[in-house]
């Protein structure tokens, strides 16, 4: 048993994992979230990850010591790293031959961590913590294929995602899907957007690709003053945090459930899959999320590319069975 402070309401602690588990839909205030002793990592800690009764998107919260570091490792695993506050770096390298790459972040920058590169973190502040809001696709594969050394413990280099290039952690480019590519995204909250009519009302937003993934789906989105998004039903369990403004969310499903939640910058949402929701801003400033979703349902069914309607696709086909009658055997 490990020494931890007394479980809020609305939260359970599990010890196996070390984490603190909030329930809900909606996390207040992550810079000042209640965090547990998490010795087996050297951090202080919190998960999100029943939140909503997701099962495929992890989501944690990690705070690092004053000039400190966490060991070095690799995992196949998607993951990006959301800085709440303080400063430091990363070191990340693809072969073992190789030198490490080194990346700077402060609070607002996220980054990402390419599957099973190898990488270490370090608190560039020799006075003060750091918090980090990691989001990783974990749960899924670990119930995926049953084993914990498959995530930590695998062989298998995927170069076509992260091999050591020279502009990893400077390039910014716009691919042929619309998508920026960006391995880092510094100051979120002043990322120049495009407007998105399709999303909604005086909305503006950008999609991501980050670190190669294929699950994870990173896109910023924000709305100017009385801006609105249609209501939608991604296929997908997400989790929004707020970086700018405040906004009024409702959520509702075909059994009546029906509430609507207030929230704003430093908070995170977390609607559950299957259920409706839609946003808007509340007050006079324009708002701003960051949005972070497990897409592989999209990825697997085929339609990975739109990531906001995510409709379960319609196959039923026009032609029920081929046309046989004309075909003679070749002599
Ligand atoms: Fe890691």
């Amino acid at each position: 048993m490990s020494e931890h402070p007394p479980v809020p309401p609305g939260m359970r602690y599990d010890e196996r994992r070390q984490f603190l588990l909030p329930q809900g839909i909606v996390a207040r205030n992550l810079a000042q979230h209640p965090l547990f002793p998490r010795p087996k990592r050297n951090s202080r800690a919190a998960a999100f990850d029943e939140l909503a009764g997701n099962t495929t998107l992890g989501i944690h919260l990690s705070q690092m010591a004053p000039g400190g570091t966490k060991p070095g490792h690799r995992h196949v695993d998607e993951a990006a790293l959301f800085v709440i506050y303080g400063y430091g770096y990363s070191e990340m390298k693809q072969a073992d031959d190789k030198e490490v790459q080194r990346v700077d972040w402060k609070a607002g920058d996220i980054i990402s961590i390419p599957s099973n590169a190898w990488h270490q973190h370090f608190n560039g502040d020799p006075d003060n913590p750091t918090l980090q809001l990691a989001f990783k696709n974990t749960r899924w594969l670990r119930t995926l294929f049953g084993s914990r050394d498959f995530v930590y413990e695998n062989d298998f280099r995927f170069h076509d995602r992260y091999d050591d290039e020279a502009d990893y952690w400077t390039r910014h480019k716009e691919l042929e899907d619309g998508r920026i590519d960006a391995n880092v995204l510094h100051d979120l909250a002043n990322e120049p957007l495009a407007p998105a009519p399709d999303y909604g009302e005086l909305v503006h937003m950008n999609r991501y690709r980050m670190g190669g993934h294929y699950m994870l789906d990173f896109s910023i989105v924000e709305m100017e003053r009385r801006g609105r998004t249609r209501a939608h039903r991604p296929l997908a369990e997400e989790a929004l945090y707020a970086l700018s403004g405040r906004f009024r969310t409702w959520v509702w499903d075909e059994d009546g459930n029906e509430n609507l939640i207030e929230w704003g910058e430093g908070d995170m949402l977390t609607p559950p899959l299957g259920v409706w929701r839609r946003h808007t801003t509340r007050g006079h400033e324009p708002a701003r999320y960051l949005l972070v979703r497990n897409n592989f349902l999209n990825v697997a069914l085929g339609n990975p590319d739109d990531p906001l309607r995510t409709p379960i696709p319609n196959r039923y086909p026009t032609v029920i069975e081929p046309d046989y009658s004309g075909y003679e055997e070749p002599i």
